[in-house]
C-alpha cells in the first residue's frame, strides 16, 4: 500500500492548523515538513518551534525533511520537537552513518534524501542504518517545480539495493496524479506531494485520489 505524505510547504502558513485539519480528513499517512536554511538550498522555511506547534495539532507521523547544512547540529532538536522521521541530505553530511545513528538514538526513524544528481551508491554502506530513502525528483528548495524523470531509474535501482529490508522508498517533487502510478510501479512506497494537494480546492479528496491512482 502506497503512503501519501502531504508537504505543508504549499499550505497557508498563516492558517496552518486549519490546512492540516483539511488535509487530515483525506486520511494521509504522514505529514511532510520541509526545513530549509538558506544555505543548503536558496530558500528559508521553518525550524523546530513550528514542528512543536504542528505536533500539538495532529497525531499523524511527522516527517521532517532537513534541507540544511550540518544537520548533526539540529537532528535531536527536531526529534524533541515531535518529528517521528528525520531525513537528512546525503550531500550535506560527510559523516552520514553517524548522523543516522544520532537520529535513531534520539528515538526517531532515520531517513536520507538524495538530490537528483546524487547516485544511489552513496547509500550502499548505510542501508542498515536507515528507515527511509527520499528520492528528490526536483532540485530541493521550492514547491511547484517540474518533475525530473531520472527519478524513475533511481527508484528502480534503490528498490533492488533495499532488497528485503524494511525501508520506505519515498519520492518528493512534482508528484501529481499523472505520475503517481508510474512512481509506485518503479518502487516508491511513499509519495510526497505539496502543490498537487494544497493547490487543489479539495486537498482531502486529492489525498484519496493520489492513493487510489497509485494503486493502493
Ligand atoms: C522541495 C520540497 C518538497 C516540496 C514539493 O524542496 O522538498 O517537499 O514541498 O512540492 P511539490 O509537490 O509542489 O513539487
Ligand atoms: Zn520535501
Amino acid at each position: 500500500m502506497v503512503k501519501i505524505a502531504p508537504s505543508i510547504l504549499s499550505a497557508d502558513f498563516a492558517a496552518l492548523g486549519d490546512d492540516i485539519a483539511r488535509v487530515e480528513a483525506g486520511g494521509p499517512d504522514q505529514l511532510h515538513v520541509d526545513v530549509m536554511d538558506g544555505r543548503f538550498v536558496p530558500n528559508l522555511t521553518i525550524g523546530p518551534v513550528v514542528v512543536e506547534a504542528i505536533r500539538k495539532r495532529t497525531r499523524l507521523p511527522l516527517d521532517a525533511h532537513l534541507m540544511i547544512v550540518e544537520p548533526e547540529r539540529y537532528v535531536v532538536d527536531f526529534v524533541r520537537a515531535g518529528a517521528d522521521i528525520v531525513t537528512v541530505h546525503a550531500e550535506a553530511s560527510p559523516h552520514l552513518q553517524r548522523v543516522l545513528a544520532q537520529i535513531r538514538e534520539a528515538g526517531a526513524r532515520a531517513g536520507v534524501a538524495l538530490n537528483p544528481s546524487t547516485p544511489p551508491d552513496v547509500l550502499e554502506y548505510v542501508l542498515d542504518d536507515l528507515d527511509l530513502i527520499l528520492v528528490m525528483s526536483v532540485n530541493p528548495g521550492f514547491g511547484g517545480q517540474k518533475f525530473i524523470p531520472t527519478a524513475y531509474p533511481k527508484l528502480r535501482r534503490l528498490r533492488e539495493m533495499i532488497g528485503k529490508r524494511a525501508i520506505d522508498l519515498s519520492v518528493d517533487g512534482g508528484v501529481k496524479l499523472d505520475n503517481a502510478k508510474s512512481l509506485a510501479d518503479h518502487g516508491a512506497t511513499v509519495l510526497v506531494a505539496g502543490s498537487a494537494i494544497f493547490g487543489d480546492p479539495d486537498p482531502a479528496a486529492m489525498v484519496r485520489k493520489l492513493r487510489t491512482t497509485a494503486g493502493g
